[in-house]
């Protein structure tokens, strides 16, 4: 009898998961040592890198940064496939913040070096003191301290010593205090789409120190993100990756004995772990990698049935309870097309930062929609773009899901009107907007949005670690099952990798690629092949 090779299935077709494949695949190829397999529930390879086009221009619905190219293995890939230029236009963001236009709620053109920068200074010497970037002075217990709550204390300690009483003349109802507020909130809203966050009070303060980033620039890949995912599956043979392949159940066997193997029923593999898919087929491996999303894995464990995907038995409290402490929230880009350009913005749509009054404030204007309202930015995607971006994140993130295309294009363009005009009565929804639409409107002609948060596949965006959990909880995301090395059963039936089960690097694509090649090394040093 010849003994079967060893089968590894890999499921999703992510960064992480193409990354682990295409590691065991190169290594085993040769030797023909093992069988791999990759089962995407999707019809496209890429997961949360989603490269796509939009008015001509290439866009990225998902991962959209190189985030520091200093030691990045995307970077170095990207390099290596000459996927840094391209002759196609592309979301390069060279319109870049240091040129931002940033304006009150209400057409209030704010002045960078007094009004702005000041706050800016502030908000940055504080995230870098989160991320103890400089030398720590907060004394006492930091233990379930948030990042909402120390950048608050902070903003409040600035205010305490300045002088907000301050008189500023010729901006409406701001006062100095509810302005620097409002800027502050601007970059706050930024924080909870890097973070995925939705509300920095539940962003645990002490794991921010943990994160790291790569040093030098923050780019964008210029033939899309999608060519990464293409270079590494390149080397795969056909067959290896099948779309469309949903999993619904992973039963493996953590107390399997040699004795139970033959009285369990099953069809006489010797594999310990089954899987079954929507359409009903199962297949049987050795070791199967899961990259699927902390979103997916959150459903899976809540028992309401509403999960697509299940573990039989369920996953052991300590994967569990990990899974359930860490943050996955939604983010959300949203692309919109002008029509035609605005006409006082020839040169071009600014690269405008939006200071809004708060969303529960008196003062705020009612044309503006409330999803609209912790939105920092909306710019080009490259210097004269026609093509608009904006990210959101949390509930606001949600809402745009939902959101008919119509309301999307009224809501941004009556929000651009209170930004862009002085006209507080057309903001305030006092005038007949007939007579303003065509003097202040800006026209849009499409729109675009990523939906990740409704998407079964992902259910969310990228994890972050919630107060209540820690590093400690993404180390426990990688650990395989069964625990248990010294026990009867299989070892390394399931293991676990994606931008959630790594420590320093998760929310990124170079995480997941790490994540990758640490569960593919894994396994071959399983069977001593590294
Ligand atoms: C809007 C947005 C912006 C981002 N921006 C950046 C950025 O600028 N820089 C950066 O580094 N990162 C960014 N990220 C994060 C980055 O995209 C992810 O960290 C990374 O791509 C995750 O890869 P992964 O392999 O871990 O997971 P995924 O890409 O989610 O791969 C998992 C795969 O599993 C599949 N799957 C799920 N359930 C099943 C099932 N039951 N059966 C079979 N298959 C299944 C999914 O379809 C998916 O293809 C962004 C993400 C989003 C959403
Ligand atoms: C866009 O503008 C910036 C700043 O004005 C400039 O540095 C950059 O080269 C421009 N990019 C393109 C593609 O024109
Ligand atoms: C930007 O676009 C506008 C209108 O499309 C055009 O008039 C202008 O010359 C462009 N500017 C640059 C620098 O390309
Ligand atoms: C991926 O991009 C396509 C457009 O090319 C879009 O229709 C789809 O909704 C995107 N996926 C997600 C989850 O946003
Ligand atoms: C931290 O938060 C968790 C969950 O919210 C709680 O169980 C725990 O007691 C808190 N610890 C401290 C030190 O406040």
């Amino acid at each position: 009898m010849v003994a079967k090779k060893p089968l590894i299935v890999i499921i999703g077709a992510g960064m992480a998961g193409l990354t682990a494949a295409n590691k065991l695949h190169s290594v085993s190829a040769s030797k023909d040592l093992f069988e791999v397999c990759v089962v995407e529930g999707g019809n496209r390879i890429g997961g949360r890198i989603n490269t796509s086009e939009f008015g001509g221009d290439r866009i990225e619905m998902g991962a959209t940064w190189i985030h520091g190219i200093g030691g990045s293995p995307i970077h170095k890939i990207a390099q290596q496939i000459h996927a840094l230029d391209s002759e196609q236009p592309w979301e390069c963001m060279d319109g870049n913040e240091n040129k931002a236009t940033t304006i009150a709620e209400g057409g209030f053109v704010l002045n960078p070096s007094s009004h702005v920068d000041p706050i800016t200074k502030l908000f940055n010497n504080l995230m870098d003191h989160a991320q103890r970037k400089m030398p720590t002075t907060t004394k006492g217990d930091c233990g379930n301290l948030s990042v909402g709550s120390f950048l608050k204390q902070g903003l409040d300690a600035y205010c305490g010593s300045s002088k907000e009483e301050e008189e500023l003349k010729g901006f409406g109802k701001w006062s100095k205090k509810l302005l620097d507020e409002a800027i502050f909130a601007v970059h706050e809203n930024t924080q909870r789409t890097y973070t995925s966050a939705a509300d920095l009070f539940n962003l645990d303060y002490a794991a921010e120190s943990e994160y790291q980033m790569f040093p030098g620039e923050e780019i964008t890949i210029a033939k899309g993100y999608l060519s990464i995912i293409e270079s590494l599956a390149s080397v795969l043979p056909p067959g290896l990756v099948q779309l469309g392949r949903k999993v619904t159940r992973i039963e493996w066997q953590p107390e399997r004995h040699e004795a139970m193997n033959l009285e369990n029923g099953r069809p006489c593999s010797s594999r310990p772990v089954m899987l079954h898919f929507c359409d009903g087929s199962i297949m049987s491996a050795d070791h199967v990698i899961v990259t699927v999303s902390l979103g997916v894995l959150k459903a899976s464990i809540r028992d309401d049935d509403s999960g697509m995907l299940m573990f039989n038995p369920p996953l052991p409290s300590f994967k569990a309870e990990a899974i359930s402490r860490l943050g996955f929230g939604v983010v959300n880009k949203l692309f919109m097309q002008l029509s035609e350009p605005p006409h006082e913005h020839s040169k071009g749509f600014p690269f405008l930062q939006m200071v809004f009054h708060s969303p529960q404030s008196e003062l705020r204007h009612k044309k503006i929609p409330w999803w609209m309202r912790r939105t920092a930015t909306l710019c080009p995607i490259y210097n004269n773009s026609s093509v608009l971006l904006s990210w959101f994140a949390g509930e606001e993130a949600l809402a745009l899901e939902s959101l008919k295309d119509e309301e999307i294009i009224e809501g941004v363009s009556d929000t651009i009107s209170c930004f862009l005009s002085n006209s507080l009565e057309f903001c305030n929804g006092n005038v007949n907007s007939e007579k303003y639409s065509h003097e202040y409107k800006v026209k849009f002609s499409k729109v675009l949005k990523s939906k990740w948060g409704t998407d079964p596949l992902f259910l969310g965006s990228y994890s972050h670690v919630a107060v209540g959990s820690s590093g400690d909880d993404l180390d426990t995301m990688a650990e395989p099952l069964p625990k248990c090395l010294t026990c009867a059963s299989p070892p390394l039936q399931i293991l676990f990798a994606g931008e959630a089960t790594h420590r320093t690097h998760y929310s990124t694509t170079h995480g997941a690629y790490f994540s990758g090649l640490r569960e593919a090394n894994r396994l071959l040093q399983h069977y001593s092949l590294c």
